[in-house]
């Protein structure tokens, strides 16, 4: 063979491995190489999400394309194949997902002007945060030319329980406070303040729990004569924020009737909620501290709420009763409707300055029972009530004169007022700023534990939960307050029960008229003059 022959032979075969060569390369670039048609955008910080919460995680084609025909995977490092999220074939595909994420994850907007999918937006909604969900998430789109990813971090928060503040006279005019918050994650900021002046606290302690959550502890010293009270406050960031407040006026009263003793220690605490939304809480056992029952009856009170345990207001509503008011106990002050259910102060008869007018409902409860209920504050067209209490009463009260309506007097209730808004009965008061002021009330009370939780419905907030010892029986209580357009009225719960939960009620007296035409509820609503009403016998006010 001529030597030119073998020649072209070799290169012919060079030729082809050339070929060859290209092609595998471009195989394998299809299968591995990523595209440079699109590339995944994600946000340069860490994402943050509240416990309980809904974290969106966002993740993005540039340029902008469609994606509905796209691949579109969501994973932790190392859990390719068991994603958060897997989106393909225009359907998302649940079988092979990570069973931590089952039924939360869905394909979100990154912002409210999003197109979605269409527009190219992949970004990862993931409902109800726990802690185990911290960490690095993939977002991996793959198209027929490549694929691309790109990594969010989630960082979760957790907002921890309302400051428990407690007040200590060390002297005549000086007040040890002190605030204690378990739960929170991260760090919060403690600050202190007087209204006027932030108070540079003499102690702050942090310390850190097994479960990595946060606790802090403070304590300053004020004066009741420079300022009426003290206010302490932990801050995750704005919006994200609990405030507790001691009123110190009253404290100085305090020792005077605990027995002689130099200081009196009084424990309480609120929650504050800032735009804050908490979906529910459910009541922790009792705390270490046990209850006491000092001479006067039936006081201790402290409030709290456990971030770790939530529970929904649905649940609250499965103790649902239905409440009627008791026409024995109204004052002369008062209108009720004669169904029982619709309360207001009486025009005619203007409850005078200083006086309470209140009434009771029907049934009582005792040892064994929980229950709910709710109250409406506002009427459409007049607005919310500004004015009034609601909350519990014992049955003793009855027979009362007129005694402060404190709880050692057997009075456990939230009020309202113009100015300043939310309060508890207890001594010191405390404020807790109405915001919003609410325009439905719900009331838990589990009698055996001694919770009673006030709930603003609207937004499934709770307000505040009062822990109180229980000795007789006690009864729901309202007062309508003074000068208020809208009525009181007691709404039907017994609907939202969803099996038969029984909640068992004494036998009360069955003093309550037939339920009254719904013109009557409109005359009273509507009309000063010409009311249709039924006011109480009662004497005292
Ligand atoms: C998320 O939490 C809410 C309220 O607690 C609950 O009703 C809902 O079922 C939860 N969703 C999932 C998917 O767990
Ligand atoms: C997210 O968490 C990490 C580690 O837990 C922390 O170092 C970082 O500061 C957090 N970032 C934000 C924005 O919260
Ligand atoms: C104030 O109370 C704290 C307890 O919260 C205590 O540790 C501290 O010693 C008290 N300070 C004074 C001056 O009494």
């Amino acid at each position: 063979m001529p030597p030119y022959v073998i020649a072209k032979d070799r290169s012919r075969a060079l030729y082809t491995v050339m070929w060859l060569c290209i092609l595998a390369a471009w195989c394998v670039s299809l299968s591995t190489a990523t595209s440079d048609i699109f590339t995944c955008s994600v946000p340069e910080d860490p994402v943050s999400a509240r416990f309980g919460h809904v974290a969106t995680m966002p993740c993005w084609l540039t340029p902008s394309m469609n994606a509905e025909d796209l691949e579109v995977r969501w994973y932790r490092p190392k859990d390719f194949d068991n994603p958060v999220l897997l989106y393909r074939e225009r359907k998302i595909h649940e079988a092979s997902q990570q069973s931590q994420f089952e039924g939360r994850t869905s394909l979100g907007l990154r912002e409210v002007t999003s197109e979605g999918l269409k527009g190219g937006d992949v970004t990862l909604k993931l409902v109800n945060v726990t802690l185990r969900d911290q960490g690095e998430y993939v977002c991996y789109v793959s198209s027929n030319q490549g694929y691309e990813i790109a990594s969010v971090f989630l960082n979760i928060t957790v907002m921890g329980s309302p400051p428990l503040l407690s007040a200590v006279r060390t002297d005549a005019d000086s007040v040890n406070v002190s605030c204690v918050s378990h739960g929170w994650k991260p760090r919060p900021r403690l600050q202190w303040s007087d209204g006027r002046k932030t108070l540079k606290p003499e102690k702050l302690d942090y310390s850190s729990g097994a479960n990595g959550l946060v606790s802090a502890h403070s304590w300053v010293l004020s004066s009741p004569s420079s300022a009426p009270w003290v206010s302490c406050s932990l801050v995750l960031s704005e919006g994200e924020e609990l405030e507790g407040r001691v009123d110190l006026r009253n404290l100085a009263a305090v020792p005077e009737t605990s027995s002689g003793l130099q200081t009196a220690v009084i424990i309480l605490a609120l929650l504050l909620l800032l735009s804050v939304v908490f979906i529910g809480v459910l009541y922790k056992k009792r705390g270490n501290k046990s209850t006491r029952v000092p001479e006067g009856g039936t006081v201790d009170i402290e409030t709290m709420r456990q971030a770790e345990d939530l529970v929904d207001i649905e649940t609250m509503r499965q103790a649902g009763v239905d409440v009627t008011l008791d026409l024995k106990t109204a004052h002369p002050y008062l209108t009720v409707v004669s169904t029982g259910k619709i309360v207001r102060d009486s025009e005619e008869n203007v409850c005078p300055p200083g006086e309470r007018a209140y009434i009771l409902g029907t049934h009582g409860f005792t040892s064994g029972n929980s229950a709910y209920w709710e109250v409406r504050l506002d009427q459409d067209n007049v607005g919310i009530k500004e004015s009034w209490w609601v909350g519990l009463a014992s049955g003793s009260v009855k027979r009362q004169g007129d005694v402060p309506a404190t709880p050692s007097n057997g009075f456990w209730f939230l009020s309202s007022d113009k100015e300043k808004g939310l309060r508890l009965n207890i001594n010191p008061n405390i404020i807790l700023p109405a915001n919003p002021r609410p325009q439905t009330l719900g009331v838990y009370l589990d009698y055996d534990k001694g919770v009673l939780s006030f709930i603003n419905v609207k937004d499934n907030k709770l307000i505040v939960t009062v822990r109180a010892m229980f000795i007789e029986e006690v009864f729901p209580l309202f007062n309508p307050g003074k000068g208020d357009k809208a009525p009181m009225t007691i709404l039907d719960v017994s609907h939202y029960k969803t099996d038969t939960v029984k909640v068992s009620v004494s036998e009360g007296e069955s003093n309550v008229p037939p339920p009254a035409e719904e013109a009557e509820t409109d005359a009273l609503l509507a009309s000063n003059q010409s009311r249709n009403h039924q006011t109480s016998e009662s004497k005292d006010c």
